[in-house]
Parts: C-alpha cells; structure tokens; sequence
C-alpha cells in the first residue's frame, strides 16, 4: 500500500545554520524557508535525487513541535512520509487494522498542498508516520 518515502523530516534548533549545513557541508540543494503557520512550523526542503528532508522549526506559541524541541535540544528525526494512492482507503484500511491515526481521522492539507494524516508512534516501532496522497 505504502509507496515512496516522499520525505523524512527533522526539528532543528536552528533553521538557517541546519540550512546552510545541509547546503554547503552535505552540498544538497535546499529550498528558500517557508513559513506554515496552520501547521505551526517553518520548513526548509532539501531535495535529494530520490526523496527530500524537511528541517522544521517551530512557528507560533501553539506549535506541536516545540515540545519536541524541548526535550530534543539539539534536534531530532521527527517523522518519515510515505506517499499513498488514495489516503481515505490508506486511512480505513489502517483502522481497521488497528493502528490509530491522529486527529479527527480526517486528512489535512499538508506542506506541499497534498492530503497528508499522521498514525500515532506506537503503532508503528516508535515512529510518526504521516501519509501524503500522492
Ligand atoms: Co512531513
């Protein structure tokens, strides 16, 4: 069901010395910073020939990130991405399945303007997952 790691995703401590990391010490080709309030984050994409990284950093008071932030002071690997042909039959075969998916259930429209739900961390080895319909 699951197809490609459309991303892996990465809270940082510091948005523009993780950008400038990943663009002159790792030699990626990262994306200007884009700020996504309803998500709460700003991100950095790197793309890479066969998937991205998304460096997020927190935006807003409320964002769910800056607990992460806390107790990962130096950053961490926040969550992977798969993409999914259809996320509604992603998400009602996963139910019922048994693994939760975080929120109302009902997808959001993600940072690339795409459908996207998370699955809850332990239900899957201690990792995030979000899906993203391709
Ligand atoms: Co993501």
């Amino acid at each position: 069901m699951i197809g490609r790691l459309n991303h892996v995703a990465i809270v940082v401590p510091d948005l523009a010395a993780a950008a400038e990391s990943y663009r002159s010490t790792l030699g990626a080709k990262v994306s200007a910073p884009l700020a996504l309030p309803e998500h709460g984050v700003t991100t950095v994409f790197v793309e890479l020939p066969n998937s991205k990284i998304e460096l997020l950093f927190p935006l807003g008071e409320e964002s769910s990130i800056a607990k992460f932030l806390e107790n990962n002071p130096s950053g961490g690997m926040h969550h992977l991405c798969y993409e999914v042909e259809d996320i509604l039959a992603a998400r009602d075969r996963l139910k019922a399945a048994g693994a939760r998916v975080l929120g109302d259930g009902e997808p959001r429209i993600g940072a690339h303007g795409k459908p996207v739900l998370f699955l809850h961390p332990k239900d899957f080895f201690g990792t995030l997952v979000e899906l993203e319909q391709a």
